[in-house]
């Protein structure tokens, strides 16, 4: 029995509300990007109500009277789950319960949920963990017994889901080690990183809307890449991967977690570690599926979380993926909307050759080429400008020895005064 119910797409209601500043329009796009959500959850929509307020209510968010209302509707399609576009606060959803009569869930428990069903390794199974726990922790008043019934429900799913069923000390120490775990998992990124300082190779980060097409395209890159050499990297971190883009250039590609609008803060500051990388890389990758009902709006959505993580100011290609099912006259106004982007697919490989070469240029363009001349005694000078960059020529004059490299800008620094 227990099987097939968690086998089963569960059908759900959803609810959005407006109140301003905002308007019925944001509040519909909204509502519709928490549609495509709870199909990621895997549930299908019966009924999508918007209403209109001037605040939210205390105790239930949408008024007792919607709230009745939503219950008969619930009743009406069989309803196991209404999900709320807005975070609820935890006094709301227990409220909601009791009226609805069944689980009621907001939009960050959503997405809770599906960064638990896509969390792999070890890392990212702490991380959504931990955002997980810290969600449910204030919810979980007078709770126990009714959410370890629903278990396996949308919003009660991943690897915190056993927890649930022991009580809240046990949670709360349960954080307590995840941190610990955590802070170990962070150190050895640190790590990793400085290693890959040290190994001078430019970092581009894959970034997109969750199901852009990201994996894909990393597994295609690396497959279209002329070598793969990933033993350096590999065990520890199993999304970067070394790629030799088609000029010579040597570069670590990195795939990162999916982003959504109104990305929980909680996950936020979970994956931290996971999107300070993102923050750090030379190049990001916006990935956006061209065959998505709005690809703008999913752009806006990612672009918000780079600000948020401090990575607005990280250069940015972008790349329109999917082109083998978007329509071919929107996916031609998309790209000439963003000059400069790339039209794809990852899963044919069509287009993907291109990527690669306005990869090289872009990462080119991002470093600069200068004359340098340094003293015949200091031979750990020219060695360091062959570690550190391209050497275009080199010739030897006299006194010295004269070059002509391309050096990335943080690079720069150490050469000044050798630069002619
Ligand atoms: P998240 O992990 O959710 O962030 O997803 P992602 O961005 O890594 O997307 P993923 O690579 O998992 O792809 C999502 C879905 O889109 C999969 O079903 C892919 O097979 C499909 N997909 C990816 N690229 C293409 C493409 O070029 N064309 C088509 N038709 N499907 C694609």
């Amino acid at each position: 029995m227990a099987l097939i119910e968690r086998h089963r797409r569960e059908t759900v209601v959803l609810v959005g509300v407006a109140i301003p500043p905002v308007s019925v329009e944001d509040a519909e796009a909204s509502l519709e990007e928490l549609a495509a959500l709870a199909d990621t959850a895997g549930a299908d929509e019966a009924e999508r109500v918007l209403q209109r307020r001037h605040e939210p209510d205390a105790a239930t968010f949408v008024g007792k009277g919607k709230a009745e209302e939503l219950r008969d509707l619930s009743n009406e399609v069989d309803a196991d789950t209404v999900i709320f576009d807005d975070e609820l606060s935890p006094a709301q959803s227990r409220n909601l319960e009791k009226i609805l009569g069944r689980t009621a869930i907001d939009r960050t428990a959503l997405i809770l949920d599906i960064f638990a069903q896509h969390a792999h390794t070890q890392e990212g199974k702490a991380q959504v963990e931990l955002a997980q726990l810290r969600y449910r922790l204030p919810r979980l008043r007078g709770k126990g017994l009714a959410l370890s019934q629903q278990a396996g429900r949308i919003g009660t799913r991943g690897p915190g889901e056993t927890q649930l069923e022991v009580d809240r000390r046990r949670l709360v120490r349960r954080v307590t080690k995840l941190q610990s775990d955590l802070k170990v998992l962070t150190k050895n990124r640190r790590t990793q990183r400085k290693a890959r300082a040290r190994s001078q190779l430019s970092t581009v980060t894959i970034v997109g809307y969750t199901n852009a097409g990201k994996s894909t395209l990393l597994n295609r890159l690396t497959d279209a890449g002329v070598l793969v050499e990933d033993r350096l990297f590999a065990t520890v971190d199993p999304t970067t991967r070394r790629l030799d883009l088609p000029g010579g250039e040597r570069v670590l590609l990195t795939d990162t977690v999916g982003f959504v609008r109104k990305l929980p803060h909680q996950l936020v500051q979970a994956f931290r570690s996971t999107l300070d990388e993102v923050a750090e890389a030379d190049l990001l990758v916006h990935v956006v599926d061209a065959s998505a009902a709005g690809p703008r709006a999913q752009m806006d959505a990612v672009r918000a979380v780079l600000r948020e993580i401090g990575a607005d100011d990280v250069p940015e290609l972008i790349v329109f993926n999917k082109a083998d099912v978007a329509d071919p006259d929107g996916a031609k106004r998309l790209v000439q909307a963003y000059p400069g982007s790339v039209l794809l697919s990852a899963a044919t490989g069509a287009g993907v050759d291109r990527l690669l070469a306005v990869v090289g240029d872009r990462l080119r363009e991002l470093t600069h080429v200068v004359e340098l001349v340094v003293p015949y005694d200091r031979g750990d000078v020219v060695a360091a400008v062959h570690r550190s960059g391209e050497v275009v020529s080199e010739s030897h004059d006299p006194e010295a020895t004269r070059m002509w490299a391309r050096i990335r800008p943080e690079d720069l620094a150490r050469f000044r005064e050798f630069v002619a």
